[in-house]
């Protein structure tokens, strides 16, 4: 089942609100939640406050993305009922297992990212305690970036590994997604498709959001 999670790292700002309105009656599925803090990536974005104040005014559900040192520290802030699966990445976590148990505390899904240059044997043993895998197709901190294709032939590995494993964690690709390669990536096993700058630099967002979708029905 394909899923298009919108980033807001590439929305208006001024206007949240509105954009998310228009990704929400396009008919995206989730909100992509890009939080960066200028130290495990080279930018910063926002904080839950941000995300928070679009609580009350979107049905969608969170998909949080903790591109932050020390993840632990802040997973409670970005709990709220919208919020459905919290995000870490190994590189920034020295007890990933430990960290992954913490989020399902919370109560909500716990998924992992990888980056671009991180082997999938970094996260072979906690494959059965994740709810999602995030595998970064740009090096994390910027959005409007170029798809690396070596993330294609990973994801296909991932898959094989999960079928191996027989196990059903679902699989997010994230960075450089466009209408023209958005096919490849779901061909390879990928289920959740993040897309900032293809949806929110289009100038009918909505529509945007509309055109991913129909490539699946
Ligand atoms: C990159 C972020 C991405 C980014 C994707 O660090 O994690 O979610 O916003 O943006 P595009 O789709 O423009 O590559
Ligand atoms: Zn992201």
């Amino acid at each position: 089942m394909f899923q298009l999670a919108p980033s807001i790292l590439s929305a208006d700002f001024s206007r949240l609100g509105e954009n998310v309105a228009q990704i929400e009656k396009g008919g995206a599925d989730l909100i992509h939640v890009d939080v960066m803090d200028g130290h495990f990536v080279p930018n910063i974005s926002f904080g839950a406050a941000v995300m928070k104040s679009l609580n009350g005014r979107t049905g969608l559900p969170y998909d949080v993305h903790l591109m932050i040192e020390n993840p632990d520290d802040y997973l409670e802030d970005f709990v709220t009922d919208n919020t459905e699966y919290i995000t870490v990445h190994v590189e920034a976590c020295r007890h990933i297992h430990r960290t992954l148990q913490h989020i399902k505390n919370t109560g909500v899904k716990a998924a992992v990212a990888l980056n671009p240059g991180t082997p999938l044997s970094s996260i072979e043993w906690i494959l059965g305690d994740v709810d999602m895998v995030l595998l970064m197709s740009v090096n994390p901190g910027f959005g409007g970036q170029k798809f690396i294709p070596s993330a294609l032939d990973k994801a296909r590995a991932l898959d094989r590994m999960r079928k191996e494993a027989g196990l059903d964690f679902r699989m997010e690709i994230d960075g450089g997604i466009k209408l023209d390669n958005v096919k490849t990536v779901t061909d390879a096993g990928i289920e959740i498709v993040v897309a900032g700058s293809s949806v929110f630099g289009a100038e009918d967002v909505k529509g945007r959001v509309e055109e991913f979708k129909a490539l699946y029905r």
